[in-house]
């Protein structure tokens, strides 16, 4: 892959989508207190926030203008779920996530079991909010929500996430097991968001479809590199416990392949991902920027 492009800086898309996650948070619909604090707990994490500028570049490669970041903060929003709940006893039983107590820690099990299912709900009605301030009447709204929910259901990330559980006693032997877990609990989300991101700029089917296949590819790369930095950093650097796979027994890439060896994986895919793009006209100094930093990221 190139050189990190100095030129291209997420910041402003990253407090674009920070301010739209707090808006979002003032018009939350009533709830009972103790849920209402747990949820609260789980969207205010401070993440890199990166599936949202996903949204936010893949717009704007597609020739999106507007303010697409209630739609970027709505992915953030089902992403926030994904951790609340990754996070459960029942699940990878976690005590830190975003540098702080993750929220079954903070808020309890109960709270946080009902917030995580209570902000999928939250996060179609802030998706269907903002697509229909962009553009009015057109009927774009409901096909942007269906793909969000397509990539966080059965087929994609919760189905990817009973897999990933169901693999620390059955591990995973094969490189395709082990991808097909992966692409579902991580690169369904990331392929969705940058598809809702070429569908809300109105790009045709086979932009929208290069767009999902780069989010694909990026989205397998980041989860690989994320099991590589479960074994190589650190805690403090990472803000969630490190080394917490090996103690799961997890199904990793670098549990099949070594450290090298997945990185090497990482790459090739971002690289293909990158060729998709390219060969549809699509591919972005920001959007190559984005697939550089999933494979060189040091948290
Ligand atoms: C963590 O995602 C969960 C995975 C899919 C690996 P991120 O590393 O994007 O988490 P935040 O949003 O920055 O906290
Ligand atoms: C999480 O994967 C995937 C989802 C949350 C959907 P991990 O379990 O590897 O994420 P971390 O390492 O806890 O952030
Ligand atoms: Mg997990
Ligand atoms: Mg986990
Ligand atoms: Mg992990």
């Amino acid at each position: 892959m190139s050189e990190p492009n100095l030129a291209v800086d997420f910041g402003s898309d990253r407090s674009y989508i920070d301010a739209a996650l707090g808006a979002a948070c003032e018009t939350l619909p009533p709830m009972p207190r103790r849920l209402d604090r747990a949820v609260r707990y789980a969207l205010s994490g401070p993440g890199k926030r990166l599936r949202g500028i996903l949204v936010a570049a893949s717009y704007r490669a597609a020739g999106g203008g507007g303010n697409v970041y209630g739609l970027a903060a709505a992915v953030e929003m089902l992403h926030a779920y994904s951790l609340a709940h990754d996070d459960l006893p029942c699940m990878d039983d976690d005590d830190m996530r975003r540098g702080r107590p993750t929220a079954h820690k903070a808020c309890g099990v109960p709270a946080t079991v009902v917030a995580g299912v209570a902000i999928i709900p939250i996060a179609g009605a802030a998706a269907a909010r903002s697509v229909r301030g962009m553009y009015g009447g057109a009927p774009r709204a409901a096909p942007i929500v269906a793909v969000l929910m397509q990539a966080a259901g059965a087929s994609g990330m919760i189905g990817g996430q009973l897999h990933d559980l169901i693999a620390e006693d059955i591990p995973a032997d094969s490189l395709e097991k082990l991808e097909r877990i992966h692409r579902a609990k991580t690169g369904a989300l990331m392929a969705a968001s940058a598809k809702v991101g070429g569908m809300a700029a109105g790009a045709a089917g086979p932009a929208v479809g290069a767009l999902g296949s780069f989010g694909a590819d990026i989205g397998l790369a980041f989860q690989i590199v994320d099991d590589v930095l479960d074994v190589t950093s650190s805690s403090d650097a990472l803000g969630k416990t490190a080394g917490r796979d090996a103690e799961l027994g997890k199904s990793t890439y670098p549990a099949l392949l070594g450290v090298n060896g997945a990185m090497d994986r990482a790459v090739a895919l971002a690289r293909q991902g990158c060729n998709t793009l390219q060969e549809h006209n699509l591919l972005s100094q920001e959007l190559r920027h984005l697939a550089d930093l999933v494979i060189t990221r040091t948290h």
